[in-house]
C-alpha cells in the first residue's frame, strides 16, 4: 500500500526506481530535451514539441494529483531523473490512461518501462478503484506494443489513419485494454 490521498503527491517504488509527482523544481535540461527529441516524440506520434525550461515547468504545474499525475522517474542508485509517467484517472468511469517516457535511452530494452508500468498499474487497480486501464499507441511503436502484450493487455482495435504524425503523415491509433479481473488473474491480487 502507498500512503497516497487525493491531491497529495503520489510515490511509487520499484526495485530500481522511484516514480513520484514531479515539481517545477525537478524540471531540468534532461527533462526538457525529451520533449524536443524527435525519436522520443515519434514514440508518442508527435513531432518535437519546442519546450523550454519555462514551458516545461508550466506543464508540470498543471497536474493535480487527483485525476491527473505527472510522475518523474528517478534511478534509486543515483537519484537521477530518467523519465516521466503521465497518468490520468477518470474516477467516475473508473478508467485510467497513461503516457510513459524513458528519456534516458541507455535504459531502453532493459525492462525499465515494464517495471514501472506494473507498479503504476497495481496502485491504480488496488488503491484508486480503477476497473480498466486503456492503452493508446499513436503510430507504429513496436516497443510499446511489445510492452502491452507482455503486460497482458488485449488489443481492442485500430483507428485507421486517425491522426497526424511527425512530418504530417497520417498514422493509425492502436487501442489496448486491461480489465481489473484480468489483472487479478495474471498478478494474483
Ligand atoms: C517505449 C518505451 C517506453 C519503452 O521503454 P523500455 O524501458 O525500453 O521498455 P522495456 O524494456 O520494459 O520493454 C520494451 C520491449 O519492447 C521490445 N522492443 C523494443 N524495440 C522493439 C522493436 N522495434 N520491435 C519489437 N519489439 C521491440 C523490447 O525487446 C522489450 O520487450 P522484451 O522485454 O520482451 O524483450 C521507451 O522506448 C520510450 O520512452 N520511448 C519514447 C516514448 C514512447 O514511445 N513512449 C510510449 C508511448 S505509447
Amino acid at each position: 500500500m502507498s500512503d497516497w490521498r487525493p491531491g497529495q503527491p503520489l510515490k511509487i517504488e520499484t526495485e530500481r526506481f522511484i516514480a513520484r509527482s514531479l515539481t517545477a523544481d525537478d524540471v531540468n535540461e534532461d527533462y526538457v530535451s525529451w520533449w524536443n527529441d524527435p525519436e522520443i516524440q515519434q514514440g508518442f506520434g508527435n513531432p518535437p514539441r519546442g519546450f523550454t525550461l519555462e514551458s516545461a515547468r508550466q506543464h508540470v504545474a498543471k497536474f493535480n494529483n487527483k485525476n491527473n499525475f505527472h510522475l518523474g522517474i528517478f534511478l534509486k542508485s543515483t537519484g537521477k531523473l530518467i523519465g516521466f509517467y503521465a497518468i490520468t484517472v477518470d474516477h467516475r468511469q473508473k478508467v485510467s490512461k497513461a503516457n510513459l517516457c524513458i528519456g534516458d535511452k541507455s535504459l531502453w530494452s532493459k525492462g525499465t518501462a515494464t517495471e514501472i508500468a506494473i507498479a503504476a498499474m497495481k496502485i491504480r487497480f488496488e488503491e484508486m478503484g480503477v476497473e480498466k486501464i486503456e492503452g493508446e499507441i499513436r503510430g507504429d511503436n513496436r516497443a510499446s506494443m511489445a510492452i502491452y502484450d507482455k503486460l497482458g493487455f488485449k488489443k481492442e482495435g485500430t483507428l485507421r489513419k486517425q491522426g497526424i504524425g511527425p512530418g504530417g503523415k497520417r498514422i493509425d491509433i492502436h487501442l489496448y485494454g486491461l480489465l481489473k479481473r484480468e489483472w487479478q488473474e495474471r498478478y494474483g491480487s
